[in-house]
Formats: structure tokens, C-alpha cells, sequence
């Protein structure tokens, strides 16, 4: 007998939704704002920001505009002249997990570590531009309440990706930790600025497969926009000999990283900022490819040390992970495609 297809479990499109993501966010986001949603931070007393007029960048060069600012981001922010202008947001902030950061105390209580996050999320929604998007690096233990406090305050979920990483720290009492949240939100989700085209990767049906299909498309032959798990070569935890490492900073994210938001969420001359800018990742990479910047940091010693990245070192990864395929298995027998570099192929060379 003919095999009959489940149609009610092996629909078309498989795990995507028939409406489309955005379109259920989009109605989500409507739908949130009136939402009655309490969150244990909000037991805390919102944060009322310094009053500072004009506020003057610590550090400053022109072409392409660049600035940090020394100082908290929640009275830093709502200061800024270019409050309602800015394009594109990145933001990696304290984590609450004790790390002995040069200046900031991390180790709040928790209500007051989910008051903190709240305001200055609230902060950076108030930064961004009409077209702009923010974009959040949060761990598993506070994703769902930033999640949660961005829809309630009306801005749409564009993607929730994941960034994974490997030597995690070992442990055998659960798995180990091997990604951070990586959230995309915007505030038209109509009219953002996206740029598919800048970002695209080889797919997997051109690099593992060589499907006469995907070469046959009339644009973008064989390439598609990467999925919402990144990792790969280059990818992995700033750590060690690694030839981008800052020493003396934590956290350090990947250039990679940076490159694969600010090239898709941006265009030249537009403005980036990060509230958290740690080692400088955000301005070095926003500077190499032609965006103004601004970087805010709470510990003056930091600041100093991301400014002389951004001015003296610069960008040593530039445009290193951009059109590499993130296949995880070898192509097939007899299929390898001329011009698709394989991740796995690459990774042999021992750089994560
Ligand atoms: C996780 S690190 C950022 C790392 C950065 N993404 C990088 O690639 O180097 C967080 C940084 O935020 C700074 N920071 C903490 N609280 C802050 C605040 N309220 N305002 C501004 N900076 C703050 C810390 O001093 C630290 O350098």
C-alpha cells in the first residue's frame, strides 16, 4: 500500500509558523502593551536618571564619528543629544553573576538586578530611532524577563537567536552552559533597517548537498541568510592567547559577532551604540565598517582601555566569518562544491 503523508504533523514548512514569526510577534507586541504583567522588579523603585547637560564624551574622533562616555548608561542615555536617533543598539550588560568587574558591583539582589535591566532597557528603547533595532545579549537566567519586559513595552520580536559557544566551563551536575540569548527587537517591525544581502552564508544545500536547486535561484545562488544559532570558527568565547583578547576585561564577545548585527542592522554613516562597551568590541567594529558610534562605560579604567582598542588596534577579524558556510558535516561523497568553505574544514585549525 502507498505510504499516506501525515499532513497533520508533517506540514509544509515544518517548524515555521503559516502566518509568519513576525506577523505573530507584531500582534503579540499590540497585545502586550495593555497586558497586566508583574515582574518581581518591578517591586523596585525605577531608577530616576541624573540631569546632565551636555553631556561631554571622555574620548572623541571624527571620521567616522566616534565617542565613549564614563558614567552609569541609565544617566548617560537619556542625556545623549542623539536620543531618538540612534539606528542600531547592542547590549551586553553585567549578568549579576559576581564577576569582579573593575568599578560595577555585580551582585545585586535580584528584584534590584530585574529593576536595573528594566531601566535600562527602558533607556535604550528611547534611544533608538523610529527604524532602529536593539539587539540583547542575556543569559538563560534573566532572558525571560527582559523577553517579557520588551513586549510589554510595545516593541516587536523580530528573532530570538542564540549564540553558541564551546569550552563552557565543566561541570557534571547539569549540562554544560554553551550559549548566551541573542534578542532582536525593533520598534517598527514595517519599517527596520535590514540588510539580508550583507550577511548571507553558503546553505546547506549548497554546501553539503550541491542541490541543483539553489543554484539555480535567479539571485543569491546558493546562499541564504544564517540561521538564528550562531557559532563556528572565530565564534567561540574571547578567551586565552586568542589574538583579539583585551586583557584585564570579561565577557569579551567575538568581532564576528558585532560584524553579523551591525552589517545587517545598519548601513554606513548610521549610528550604533552599546550601554555596556566593556572592551570596546561594539565601537571597534562599528568604526572599521564605516558607522558612528557611541560607547558608555561605566569604569573610567575600561574606557581608557576600549578607547585605545577602538583608535590603535582596531579590527583584526574583519569580514573573517562573512560567506562561510556553518555546515556541521562533511559535503557528500562526490558533491563538494568548488567555493564553499566548510566551517567543518576550517575548524580544524583548532580556532573555535
Ligand atoms: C559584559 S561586559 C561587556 C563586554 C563587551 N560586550 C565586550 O565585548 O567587551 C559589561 C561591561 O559593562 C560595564 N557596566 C556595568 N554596569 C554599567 C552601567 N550601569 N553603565 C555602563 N557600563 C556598565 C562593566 O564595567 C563592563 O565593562
Amino acid at each position: 500500500m502507498a505510504e499516506r503523508k501525515n499532513t497533520d504533523f508533517d506540514r509544509p514548512g515544518g517548524y515555521a509558523m503559516p502566518k509568519g514569526a513576525t506577523q505573530v510577534h507584531r500582534q503579540a507586541a499590540k497585545a502586550m502593551i495593555d497586558a497586566d504583567v508583574r515582574l518581581y522588579g518591578d517591586s523596585v523603585e525605577v531608577h530616576q536618571p541624573r540631569q546632565i547637560k551636555n553631556p561631554a564624551p571622555k574620548y572623541q574622533a571624527v571620521d567616522p564619528d566616534t565617542r565613549v562616555y564614563v558614567g552609569d548608561c541609565r544617566d548617560v542615555l537619556p542625556n545623549l543629544p542623539d536620543k531618538g536617533k540612534v539606528d542600531l543598539i547592542f547590549a551586553d550588560p553585567p549578568f549579576n553573576w559576581d564577576v569582579p568587574y573593575d568599578q560595577w558591583h555585580d551582585g545585586m539582589p535580584r528584584a534590584e538586578y530585574e529593576r536595573f535591566t528594566f531601566d535600562w532597557l527602558d533607556a535604550c528603547i528611547d534611544a533608538l530611532s523610529p527604524r532602529g533595532s536593539l539587539w540583547v545579549n542575556i543569559p538563560d537566567d534573566t532572558a525571560a524577563e527582559a523577553v517579557l519586559h520588551l513586549k510589554r513595552r510595545g516593541v516587536t520580536m523580530i528573532n530570538w537567536c542564540i549564540w553558541h559557544f564551546r569550552f563552557g566551563q565543566h561541570r557534571d551536575s547539569s549540562f554544560i552552559l554553551s550559549k548566551s540569548h541573542v534578542l532582536y527587537f525593533v520598534k517598527d517591525p514595517d519599517n527596520r533597517i535590514w540588510n539580508s544581502n550583507e550577511i548571507l552564508e553558503p546553505s546547506d544545500r549548497a554546501a553539503i548537498y550541491a542541490d541543483p536547486r539553489t543554484m539555480a535561484k535567479e539571485t543569491n545562488k546558493g546562499l541564504r541568510v544564517p540561521m538564528d544559532v550562531w557559532y563556528g570558527q572565530y565564534w567561540g568565547r574571547i578567551q586565552g592567547n586568542n589574538k583579539e583578547r583585551r586583557h584585564g576585561h570579561h565577557n569579551q564577545i567575538p568581532e564576528v559577532y558585532l560584524e553579523r548585527i551591525i552589517r545587517a542592522c545598519s548601513n554606513e554613516g548610521d549610528l550604533v551604540l552599546d550601554p555596556f562597551l566593556g572592551s570596546g568590541t561594539t565601537c571597534t567594529v562599528a568604526r572599521a565598517i564605516g558607522r558612528r558610534s557611541i560607547g558608555v562605560e561605566y569604569s573610567p579604567v575600561n574606557a581608557e582601555s576600549a578607547w585605545d582598542r577602538v583608535i590603535n588596534v582596531g579590527m583584526v577579524r574583519m569580514d573573517a566569518a562573512l560567506g562561510r558556510s556553518s555546515a556541521i558535516v562533511q559535503p557528500r561523497r562526490g558533491k563538494r562544491e568548488k567555493g564553499g568553505t566548510l566551517f567543518l574544514a576550517a575548524a580544524s585549525s583548532g580556532e573555535e
